[in-house]
């Protein structure tokens, strides 16, 4: 996720530009740059750090333009480097580029570009859009050069090239007066403002300017000048008319996209952190797989949601891959693990500068363990230390809770899963193709159960904020479901809820429960015939001693009626991809107990978004 602006203006746009990229710092925060049209052509200034930082050594706003475009990266291929920041020229440095999202066949697009001469300067996926343009727009007759729409033209010839996602702005010599850009499931919006126009990856790039916004769709390119604009069909380029959006937010919430707090948005951003989790790249998931085969014992490590989600890895790897792979919290792992040079140790983090897994890694390392990491956070400490790092792609994540970061990296050691399977022969080439199209669905799957279920989830979540103590159960890959769920509800709302094995309970704690103490369980579908009868069986336990459940369950309802006091029901949907989206439920949930308890949730009492500390 990065951040995206640009503006067509009839002054010095540098100031208002450099504004636009302090406003969305948010989306990214390795490297900035600007790209400035000025009578001498193109003007980049960049470097990595900060907009302050950059700003300070690079004078970001003084180029004189009246048109430019501008960026600040969080970075997914390519280090945090000065020439892998964007904006990015061609090479004869009549275009400029910048892009937010991961052009999944960038790898096959370079080799093709570099084949014809094209000379890369830079890491990225981005930069070979930018070539792409170049090699379309010198490729056309002179004649055709000299139309009118040359540029755009062959601007959209090299849009319709690229797979994955994409929000893209582009200026050029030869149209100097034109913002291009263009879009994919990464966000991109216009801002009308009268004498001067403005676009960005969202409302916050132009805010202080202009209230007036145009929303862009998937696969729909745009044309911006300082008084005018129009929005085209990518494939079709039919014109599409757009209806103004009046954007009624303070600057703080839309730096929020509208959500009252990040963690929502974050919440709601799963759908395209799932997205860009099934596109790292396939060689990396190769690779990591080849570690696991290749060593004799390999450990998963992460604190709080990382270790929950190395739990949920560690049952991945067992039930679909044949494979024991134990899991630790990083904190424990000295006094657990034995480590030898075929010992592989793979650390699960999101900011990748937790102390307890950092210091593990470097344990283990120092023992003659390989590592390898998943990191969320390009450059940070744990990414840099792990022999080997894939990053997991899912935008910084403000909210001190961990949502879609954990969401995503439960998304990557399944698809490491299923690479060993098929290499471990537990399971055929076709049953991989069916169950990952069965998982490419999981997106919008996940989108449907935000908008449908979430106003249901809320008015639960309130009837029920008073209740103090919690038991979370799940058998199964459905047990760290329960684990991670519950600390959501712990971290955000502060009430206690415990996540046991539902198996677990009647040897101990089944003597707490009587009509005051409230569970929820986590149902598989039915589908899965033992656990679900086994699961059944731990709720018929609660019910006979009067406790309250309320039942997680994939619209089994006739059973479910008579076990649940209440119930969430979600979609039927194929058993690989079920217990992710009880996760997003209980993440919901929590979201709004804390908000009927009127917690302070982006930032709740005694938590630290990453922690430094021993
Ligand atoms: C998550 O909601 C928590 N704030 C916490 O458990 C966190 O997951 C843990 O500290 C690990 O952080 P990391 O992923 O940045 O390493
Ligand atoms: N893939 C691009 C890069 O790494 C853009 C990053 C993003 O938008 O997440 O530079």
């Amino acid at each position: 996720m990065c951040g995206i602006s640009g503006i067509a203006g009839f002054k010095n746009i540098g100031i208002p530009l450099l504004d636009s990229i302090r406003h969305l710092e948010y989306r990214g925060y390795d490297s900035c740059g600007i790209a400035i049209l000025g009578s001498h052509g193109i003007e980049v200034r960049k470097n990595i750090g900060s907009v302050d930082e950059v700003n300070e050594r690079e004078r970001l706003s003084e180029p004189d333009g009246k048109l430019g475009i501008a960026h600040t990266r969080w970075a997914t291929h390519g280090g945090v480097t000065k020439e892998n920041t964007h904006p990015h020229l061609s090479c004869k440095g009549d275009f400029a580029l910048v892009h937010n999202g991961i052009i999944s066949n960038y790898q096959e697009l370079k080799k093709e570009l570099t084949r014809e001469g094209h000379k890369f300067h830079s890491e990225t996926d981005t930069e070979v859009i930018v070539h792409l343009v170049e090699k379309y727009f010198k490729s056309s007759k002179d004649s055709v050069r000299q139309a009118h729409d040359a540029v755009e033209k062959a601007f959209i010839k090299a849009i319709k090239r690229l797979e994955g996602t994409y929000a893209v702005a582009m200026v050029t010599i030869y149209e100097k007066d034109k913002i291009f850009c263009a879009k994919k499931e990464s966000p991109l919006v216009i801002g009308i403002g009268g004498d001067t126009n403005y676009i960005g990856s969202d409302f916050n790039a132009f805010i202080d300017y202009t209230k007036n916004a145009v929303v862009l769709d998937d696969d729909e390119y745009a044309v911006v000048s300082k008084d005018r604009y129009f929005i085209k069909n990518t494939a079709n380029g039919e014109t599409v008319r757009k209806k103004i959006t009046e954007i009624h937010w303070d600057s703080d919430m839309a730096k929020k996209g509208g959500y009252p707090h990040y963690m929502l948005k974050e919440i709601y951003e799963q759908p395209q952190c799932v997205i860009n989790a099934l596109q790292v790249d396939k060689l990396l998931i190769k690779k990591i797989s080849d570690m696991i085969i290749e060593s004799k014992k390999t450990y998963l490590i992460g604190v709080g949601t990382t270790y929950y989600v190395s739990l949920i890895g560690e049952y991945q790897f067992s039930s679909v891959a044949g494979i024991f792979t134990p899991a630790i919290s990083s904190d424990e792992f000295k006094n657990l693990a034995h480590i030898d040079k075929n010992t592989l140790v793979i650390a699960l983090s999101q900011s990748g500068e937790t102390y307890d897994t950092l210091n593990a890694l470097k344990y283990a390392k120092n023992k003659g363990a390989k590592t390898a990491a998943i990191v969320n956070v390009m450059g940070s400490s744990i990414a840099r230390l792990a022999d080997y790092t894939i990053l997991q792609g899912s935008g910084p994540e403000i909210c001190v809770i961990s949502t879609k970061a954990a969401l995503s990296q439960m998304i990557i050691l399944l698809m490491a899963a299923i690479e060993i399977a098929v290499r471990n022969k537990k399971l055929t080439v076709k049953n991989k193709t069916e169950i990952e199209r069965h998982i490419s669905h999981l997106p919008e799957i996940i989108q449907r159960v935000l908008n449908e279920k979430s106003g249901f989830i809320h008015t639960i979540a309130q009837k029920y904020s008073h209740i103090n103590n919690w038991l979370y159960l799940g058998r199964g890959k459905y047990y760290p479901i329960a684990l991670e769920s519950s600390l959501k509800m712990k971290e955000v709302a502060y009430v206690h809820a415990e996540g046991m094995p539902a198996g677990f309970l009647k040897h101990g704690t089944i003597a707490l429960i009587d009509e005051n103490l409230y569970s929820i369980m986590f149902m598989p579908p039915k589908s899965d015939e033992d656990l679900y009868r086994l699961s059944s069986g731990s709720a018929e336990e609660i019910k006979a001693r009067k406790g309250f459940i309320i039942g997680f369950h994939f619209g089994d309802k006739r059973e479910s009626e008579k076990l649940f006091n209440e119930e969430i029901v979600l979609p039927k949907v194929p058993d690989i991809i079920a217990p992710f989206l009880e996760l997003v439920v209980a993440q919901l949930f929590a979201y709004f107990t804390a908000v009927a308890l009127k917690r302070n949730i982006d930032k709740p009492r005694s938590l630290a978004k990453s922690v430094t500390v021993a």
